[in-house]
């Protein structure tokens, strides 16, 4: 059996250690030859392929990234992609796929699947938001990674007496900012689930300016404040096509400074948070996945995705992996509240 490997969508720390314990596996154990796929589901699409075999995964563990580069590539959104696709599998003698990816990738692999090509795939974001599973990997190096910036700023902030934002990840769910935030002793966190009263924020600064401390608020980029987005000027284009979010951080130190007369900076930590080394936690989830998903190939689980479940580490469709986002359950996050202020 050849089976191919592709990690799709932003890239996330940890992906290359499911590309080791695949290949670490699958050689050996069941006698199958691998084939990398470039970017993501463009790979193939255009038959951009990297050789995969046991000398080429030494060394991957703590390498951030994937060797295999990613791209947001869909072919149903490509005229003939899917045929391309089924194509160049055939004439490329590969009978399996392992995808890799968020939402967009293993939305394609379900649908690929559903037409009949052997695909199993592997949850990842830092988002931490797919259904399915407890946990992605990507998400714990993504936290600490927060948590060592806000403890940072912790000290500067005190030493000059302001209010700092550390605007954080996510989009859609607050998973980064809420875990990161508890973490590191934040003084607001605001997440896009719960639209945020700006006057209450202001509230929150002034109370820990009064005990003299320098309050830190953590906001995820997708968070919004409760009178409206215009203020984030949401869903402006930027040249490449993207939506953008407008700062919220940016928004939140000039409403800040603005209401209670105090000095406000803000830190995006963007793409930091997604680059370098993975911690052990998720260069453990990520090679348990991968020890799966090979044992999923072998059995012929095909439309299933590895999934954490507890401890465990399980077999889910792939369908429930992208039907709906896994998003901050308000008991949680009543959780963090008390620490406001
Ligand atoms: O989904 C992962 C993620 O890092 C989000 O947290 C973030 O909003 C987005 O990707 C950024 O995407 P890009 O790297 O394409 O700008």
């Amino acid at each position: 059996m050849r089976v191919g490997v592709l990690t799709g969508g932003g890239d996330c720390p940890g992906l290359n250690a499911v590309i080791r314990a695949v290949v670490r596996k699958g050689v050996p154990e069941y006698g199958y030859s691998f084939l990398g796929f470039r970017d993501g589901w463009r790979g193939p699409l255009e038959a951009l392929t990297k050789p995969l075999d046991i000398p080429a995964v030494r060394g991957l563990l703590p390498r951030g990234g994937t060797i295999l580069g990613s791209s947001r590539t869909n072919p149903f959104a490509l005229e003939g992609g899917v045929e391309k696709i089924r194509r160049n599998l055939q004439n490329l003698g590969v009978d399996a796929l392992i995808a890799i990816g968020g939402e967009d990738t293993l939305g394609v692999a379900t649908k690929l699947h559903e037409m009949g090509v052997n695909v199993v795939g592997v949850p990842k974001t830092i988002d931490n938001d797919l259904s399915g599973t407890d946990y992605t990997f990507g998400f714990d190096t993504a936290v600490n990674i927060a948590t060592e910036a806000i403890d940072r700023l912790h000290t500067t902030a005190e030493s000059h007496h302001r209010a700092l934002i550390v605007e954080v990840m996510g989009r859609h769910a607050g998973w980064i900012a809420l875990h990161s935030g508890m973490a590191g002793g934040a003084n607001a966190i605001l997440i896009p689930e719960i639209r945020f009263d700006i006057e209450q924020v202001c509230k929150w600064v002034e109370s820990r300016f009064q005990l003299d401390y320098a309050p830190i608020i953590v906001v995820s980029e997708g968070a919004k404040p409760k009178d409206g987005d215009e203020v984030l000027r949401t869903g402006e284009k930027d040249a490449f096509g993207h939506v953008r979010l407008g700062g919220i951080g940016d928004y939140l130190a000039r409403e800040i400074e603005a209401r209670t007369g105090k000095e406000a900076r803000t830190t995006v930590l963007g793409h930091v948070q997604r680059g370098g080394t993975p911690t052990a936690r998720d260069r453990w989830l990520a090679t348990r996945f991968g020890l799966h998903a090979i044992d999923a190939v072998h059995d012929g689980k095909w439309g299933m995705m590895t999934a954490l479940r507890g401890t465990e580490i399980e077999l889910v469709p792939l369908s429930e992996a992208t039907k709906e986002l896994k998003l901050v359950d308000p008991a949680l996050y009543a959780e963090a509240e008390v620490f406001f202020g």
